[in-house]
C-alpha cells in the first residue's frame, strides 16, 4: 500500500504551485491549464476520467480557513487520515486565516481545479455572501462541493471568574454590563460570530466584539482571562469546559450534547432563538473534474463511517452527517438553503464587513 499520513503544514506557508494556482502564479498557470484542457486533462467538468486516472499522484492539500488547533482545524485533521488512507496519498493540511474564512475560500477557488487543493470550510460559507458585498468568489459558482461533514452544536463560554453561574444570570449580567463585557470570536462570518449576533439580538445589548483568527486562539484567551465570553463549538471547547478551565452556560442545540449532559439548551434556559449549529462541507473550485469529486466524496464516506473517527466526535460533541448527506447534491442544496435563510436574518441585524 502506498504511503498515507497528514502533514501538519500550518507553520509553514503554502508550498505546492498547484495550490497557488492561476491567483499566485498568474500567467504561467494560466496557460498550463489551458494546454491541459487542450489534451483533454485537467479543468472542467467532463474529460476528467483520464484526469481522475492515477489520482492522488501528489500531496493533496486540504485548506482549513481558520487557526490551527480551533474546531473547523480539529474536524478537518479528524477525517483527513483515514480519507487519505481510502485515496491512498497524503493529505496535507494548511491553515490559512483572515476575514472569517473568506481568505482561504477565495484562494481554493482560484486554485488550479486539479482536485489537489479542497478547503473545509463551514455555516460560515453561507454567510458570507449576505456579509461580504465584495467578495471575490461566489460559493454555488466557483465551487463544486464534495459532501457535509460533521454536524456541530455550539457552546455559550465564559473565562471562569465570571460571576453569573447560570444561563439566566449571565443573560442580567450581560445585560448590566454590555459597555464593558467583551465577546470574542474568529471574525466576521465566522460561526462564533454568528452565534455572538444571536446571543446579543437575544439578550437586546451591543457587546464589543474582539476578533480572532480562528476561535483556537480566542480561547487561550478565554483561559487566561484576557475577554469575557464566548460562543463556540463543542470540538474546540469540550476539553476546557470538563476540565473546568472555563465556564459552560449552555449549548445552542434543540437538545442536550450527550458528552455535557449537565449543561441545559439554551432554549432550557429561557432564549429559545439562540439556536444555532454548525455545519462542515468540502468543496474543490468548480473546473475540478466529476471523477475526482467523486473520488474525493467517496474517501470522505469511508472517513466518517470509521469508527475511531465516529468516537473522537462523540467526545467532542459532535456526530458525522449521515452518508447520504456526504454527497456534492445534498451538500449543494443545504449551501443553497443555508445562503437564502441567513441573508434577511444579516440584513435585519445590519452587519456588514464593509
Ligand atoms: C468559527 O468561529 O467559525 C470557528 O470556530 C473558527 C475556527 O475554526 O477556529
Amino acid at each position: 500500500m502506498r504511503q498515507h499520513q497528514v502533514d501538519d503544514a500550518s507553520a509553514r506557508p503554502p508550498s505546492a504551485a498547484r495550490y497557488l494556482g492561476r491567483s499566485r502564479l498568474g500567467i504561467g498557470v494560466a496557460a498550463a491549464t489551458l494546454a491541459l484542457a487542450a489534451c483533454g486533462g485537467g479543468g472542467g467538468g467532463g474529460g476528467g476520467e483520464e484526469a481522475a486516472e492515477g489520482y492522488p499522484d501528489g500531496d493533496i492539500t486540504v485548506v482549513v480557513p481558520f487557526s490551527a488547533g480551533g474546531p473547523t482545524d480539529t474536524v478537518t485533521r479528524l477525517v483527513a487520515e483515514p480519507m487519505a488512507e481510502e485515496l491512498g496519498g497524503n493529505i496535507v493540511v494548511q491553515n490559512v486565516e483572515g476575514a472569517g474564512g473568506t481568505v482561504a475560500a477565495g484562494e481554493v477557488a482560484a486554485a488550479n481545479p486539479d482536485g489537489y487543493t479542497v478547503l473545509m470550510h463551514h455555516i460560515g460559507m453561507s454567510t458570507a455572501p449576505s456579509l461580504y458585498p465584495d467578495l471575490a468568489y461566489d460559493p454555488l459558482a466557483d465551487f463544486k462541493t464534495v459532501g457535509l461533514v460533521t454536524e456541530v452544536p455550539m457552546t455559550i463560554v465564559a473565562r471562569k471568574d465570571l460571576e453569573p453561574q447560570t444561563m439566566e444570570e449571565l443573560v442580567v449580567y450581560l445585560q448590566q454590563n454590555a459597555d464593558t463585557v467583551t465577546l470574542a470570536n474568529a471574525g466576521i462570518g465566522a460561526a462564533s460570530h454568528l452565534c455572538g449576533l444571536l446571543l446579543q439580538e437575544a439578550i437586546g445589548q451591543t457587546l464589543t466584539e474582539v476578533p480572532y483568527e480562528g476561535t483556537g486562539p480566542a480561547l487561550t484567551d478565554l483561559v487566561a482571562g484576557q475577554v469575557d465570553v464566548m460562543c463556540d463549538q463543542t470540538t474546540n471547547t469540550t476539553g476546557q469546559i470538563q476540565g473546568g478551565e472555563v465556564k459552560a452556560y449552555a449549548v445552542t442545540t434543540p437538545e442536550r450534547v450527550a458528552s455535557l449532559p449537565d449543561l441545559p439548551t439554551t432554549a432550557e434556559a429561557g432564549l429559545p432563538e439562540l439556536q444555532v449549529g454548525v455545519w462542515h462541507g468540502l468543496y474543490v473550485p468548480a473546473e475540478t473534474p466529476d471523477e475526482i469529486v467523486q473520488r474525493l466524496s467517496d474517501a470522505l464516506k469511508v472517513a466518517l463511517a470509521d469508527q475511531a473517527v465516529i468516537d473522537q466526535l462523540a467526545d467532542l460533541g459532535s456526530a458525522p452527517v449521515a452518508e447520504e448527506e456526504a454527497t456534492p447534491e445534498a451538500h449543494t442544496e443545504r449551501l443553497s438553503e443555508q445562503i437564502e435563510l441567513w441573508r434577511p436574518i444579516i440584513e435585519q441585524a445590519g452587519v456588514s464587513a464593509d
